[in-house]
């Protein structure tokens, strides 16, 4: 039988393409999105759609209880340039959404949770290089302290109360849909769009900066496939490393320079320029791997090439899209 299924955050950047990919799996009436506005409009009239507020337990309840819902994917958050900016918001949307859903399923009311983790849960005093699983997280920035307390919540109601809530530690997304909102790996999007647009990019990393990143469609396939795999096979239940590729400014700058020869990028670091640097630069994350084989597709160069293939459509032939 098919799950049904709410999406918190439905209009932001994993969430839109998300909302597609399950429909596509358990058919449009199956998946309820939902999001605190209507600011995806495609996203909103593409099946049923429900404004919430993440922060409102009785509307998550009320829609839960009108739609029999089971499965909730939680992706409404403050991310880690924004939630420097606010940090009080950034804790009180990312913690009490995150309640509001984990004390739903304790009750019984939902059968299965997804909740994305990040990167941001390690901080300075983490090995920088192929970081572990398990190891030290002493996370800075108000985004990461509230995934990593929310790692620890997950892992507690799983514990505590049996919660089916799985998660991993997104590494930077990129996409050519939603635009990322606040996200200090956001350059990482950006850039390409500049690029159609303009053949020149401002970065605010330093060219040396290398992270962590993901394309977007093997990032909806580490969620689907952790969501989707025998309940014994989730070991881990705060949230896994996944990994794909690690590069810099400067690499994904030559990759475009393949493609356009005359595009120029220059260096502007500000305060996301700290952060990055307090984040790993590539990730180990053979648990993923071994626990639900977890496997990536998308190298830099594939990337590149699907990123300035579907944004000059966008940009350059938009009577075509
Ligand atoms: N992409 C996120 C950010 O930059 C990391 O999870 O905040």
């Amino acid at each position: 039988m098919n799950p049904k299924i709410l999406i918190i955050g439905a209009c932001g950047q994993i969430g839109t393409e998300l909302t597609t990919k399950l429909r596509e799996i358990y058919g449009v009436n199956n998946v309820i999105a939902s999001d605190i506005n209507t600011r995806n409009l495609e996203l909103v009239n593409s099946g049923p759609f429900e404004i919430i507020d993440a922060k409102n337990f009785n509307a998550i309840k009320d829609c839960c209880k009108n739609h029999n819902i089971d499965t909730i994917y939680l992706m409404a958050a403050l991310l880690s340039a924004t939630g420097e900016k606010y940090p009080m918001e950034a804790w009180d949307l990312n913690m009490n959404s995150l309640f509001h859903v984990l004390n739903l399923a304790k009750g019984g009311a939902i059968k299965k949770i997804f909740w994305p983790s990040s990167i941001a849960v390690f901080g300075p005093t983490t090995p920088r290089e192929n970081t572990p699983q398990h190891t030290t997280c002493e996370p800075t920035t108000v985004y990461g302290i509230t995934k990593q307390v929310g790692e620890r919540w997950c892992e507690y109601y799983h514990n505590k109360y049996g919660v089916d809530v799985r998660s991993i530690r997104y590494p930077g997304i990129i996409s050519h849909k939603a635009m990322p909102g606040g996200g200090t790996t956001d350059y990482a999007v950006e850039i390409y769009h500049d690029a159609v647009k303009t053949k020149t990019y401002n970065c605010f990393l330093s060219e040396n900066t290398q992270l962590p990143m993901m394309f977007m469609e093997d990032a909806i396939k580490a969620t689907i496939d952790i969501m989707t795999v025998k309940k014994d096979a989730v070991k881990i239940r705060s949230s896994y490393n996944v990994a794909a590729i690690s590069f810099t400014p400067k690499e994904v700058a030559a990759s475009i320079k393949q493609h356009i020869s005359d595009f120029e990028i220059s260096y502007k670091p500000d305060y996301r320029q700290a952060i990055a640097d307090s984040w790993p630069k590539s990730i180990n994350d053979d648990s993923a791997r071994k626990d639900w084989n977890w496997k990536h597709s998308f190298s830099l160069e594939a990337i590149t090439k699907e990123m300035l293939f579907q944004l000059n459509k966008k940009y350059n032939n938009p009577a075509k899209k």
